[in-house]
């Protein structure tokens, strides 16, 4: 990842601070934006020469604007945005309020969208790639997920077109689906026990993923030169729960 210079929303801390540490440790720049200001001054003082860190809500357009900003400002491109970050509740799809569909579409949906235009001008200059998120539970309309389901779906859709859109630009747009054990899933295993045990029986390779050694290194690849052919594409890093055709 020599000669890459990456914005990771939400790269503070969960995969997006497994992301960053990966990238940063393949010799790629990042730039990690998060609302965690502890946690992103912790990961860039991991490695000050190869980490910064912008504090900041992504779901707001001029964050989106400052950060690819500062990532050309500091180290002089960007070849690649990952949006990672994205913020939701859970709750039966009735009892979800109308700040609660904000929530979830305002980070994942918004976040995503304001991401990708803002960068879509230094992205031309290097034919950058884009890595967006979905989710299994979107696939698969897990309950209790109507919000964060219906934006994953929506940022599908979005990379797709996008994806296509942006192809005569040089510019890739590609999705992963990763299931990884970090805070946020231990929080909902908590509250959801029941949903958490399904999930794991359902996982051929028979565990939750790692989200540095299992999905970090899915985004370095789709990122990189040797997903070059790759656009539009969902990939699954899930450990097989969910099989695409
Ligand atoms: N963990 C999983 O198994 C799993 C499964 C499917 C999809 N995903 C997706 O993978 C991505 C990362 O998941 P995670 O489990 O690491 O999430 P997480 O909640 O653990 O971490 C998200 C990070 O984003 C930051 N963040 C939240 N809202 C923000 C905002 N408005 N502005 C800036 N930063 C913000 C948080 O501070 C945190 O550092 C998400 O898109 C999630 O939906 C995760």
């Amino acid at each position: 990842m020599r000669n890459h210079v990456v914005i990771v929303t939400g790269g503070a801390a969960g995969i997006g601070g497994a992301i960053t540490t990966e990238l940063a440790s393949r010799g790629a720049h990042v730039l990690a934006v998060d609302l965690d200001a502890e946690a992103g001054q912790a990961i860039a003082a991991t490695d000050p020469d190869r980490i910064a860190f912008m504090e900041g809500d992504i779901s707001k357009e001029d964050v989106a604007r400052e950060a690819v900003k500062m990532a050309v400002d500091r180290f002089g491109k960007l070849t690649g945005l990952v949006n990672n970050a994205h913020a939701s509740r859970q709750k039966p799809l009735l009892d979800h309020t109308a700040e609660d569909w904000a929530l979830s579409f305002d980070t994942g949906f918004r976040g995503t969208l304001n991401f990708m235009k803002a960068a879509h001008p230094e992205l031309l200059k290097t034919k950058g790639a884009i890595v967006n998120f979905g989710s299994g539970a979107a696939l698969n309309g897990q309950p209790n997920q109507a919000a964060y389901a219906a934006a994953k779906e929506a940022i599908r859709g979005l990379s797709r077109v996008a994806a296509n859109e942006w192809a005569e630009d040089g510019i890739r747009v590609n999705i992963v689906c990763p299931l990884a054990l970090t805070e946020g899933v231990v929080k909902w295993k908590e509250d959801h026990p029941d949903q958490y045990d399904e999930v794991a029986a359902k996982v051929p390779l028979g565990r939750l993923g790692d989200p540095q050694k299992d999905v970090a290194p899915v985004v370095a690849f789709l990122l990189g030169d040797d997903s070059r052919y790759m656009t539009g594409q969902t990939v699954m890093a899930d450990g097989g729960g969910t099989m695409l055709r």
